[in-house]
């Protein structure tokens, strides 16, 4: 796939690394400067150029939105048309020191982006992990057990090619249903954060999903 980044720090910087890995054409964009996209590119080791948020939007199968809130009208405004492209957006609605979700409970930040974009095809994913994980997790993907990774939608073709991504970045994708559910995942990032950075287990903590029953 055609993949553009939105956002290339700690997590669009590793995911798209990880795209490119994998197989993937991946454009890395917005950043505060452009030597760092084109250092991107160039340690990817793989198919990856650096480009404008526009550049990156054009002509791509996927996006990884991964800006804080606040540069969320930015980039969108930087990226131009995204109608009929398929978003997944890692991004989670905090406030400017990363204390509170400014987003919760009857709504969250994946429902507010379909609001600014209603033309995209959203999917909420890879907003649940520490972006520190990333790299191990895909580095022992041919592991029998894998870490399990939540995404939601209502574009069930988005939820597609986000459930690709996230098995080609060494997890097992886990489709909990429609975008409203992103009301339940968003805040349980904020809990995977908290057990990551507060916890005894350190940033290696990657959750993994039982099924009880049959
Ligand atoms: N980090 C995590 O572990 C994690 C986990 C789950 C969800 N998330 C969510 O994912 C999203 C991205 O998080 P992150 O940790 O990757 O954030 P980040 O490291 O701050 O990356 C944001 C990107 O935006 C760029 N940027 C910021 N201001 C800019 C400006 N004025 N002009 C151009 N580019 C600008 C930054 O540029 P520079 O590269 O030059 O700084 C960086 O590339 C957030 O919504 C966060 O809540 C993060």
């Amino acid at each position: 796939m055609r993949v553009g980044i939105l956002g290339s720090g700690l997590m669009g910087a590793k995911l798209g690394t990880i795209f490119a890995r994998a197989g993937h054409e991946v454009v890395f964009s917005y950043a505060r400067g452009e030597e760092k996209l084109r250092q991107l590119a160039r340690d990817a080791r793989g198919n990856a150029r650096a480009g404008t948020p526009r550049e990156a939007a054009q002509d791509a199968d996927a996006l990884l939105l991964a800006v804080h809130w606040s540069r969320m009208d930015d980039v969108l405004g930087q990226a131009g048309d995204l109608s009929g492209k398929v978003i997944l957006s890692c991004s989670l609605p905090m406030n400017d020191d990363n204390t509170a979700l400014v987003i919760a409970h009857t709504s969250s930040g994946a429902e507010a982006l379909v609001t600014k974009v209603p033309e995209a095809r959203i999917v909420s994913a890879f907003n649940t992990v520490p972006s520190e994980v990333l790299f191990q997790v895909f580095e022992s993907r041919r592991r029998a057990t894998r870490p399990s990774l939540v995404y939601c939608g209502d574009d069930e073709g988005g939820k597609q090619v986000a459930a690709q991504l996230i098995t080609d970045s060494g997890f097992a994708p886990v489709d909990a249903g429609p975008l409203r559910i992103a009301r339940y995942t968003e805040p349980f990032a904020l809990l995977v954060g908290e057990l990551a950075y507060e916890g005894n287990d350190g940033p290696e903590l990657a959750y993994r999903f039982e099924r009880f029953g049959a």
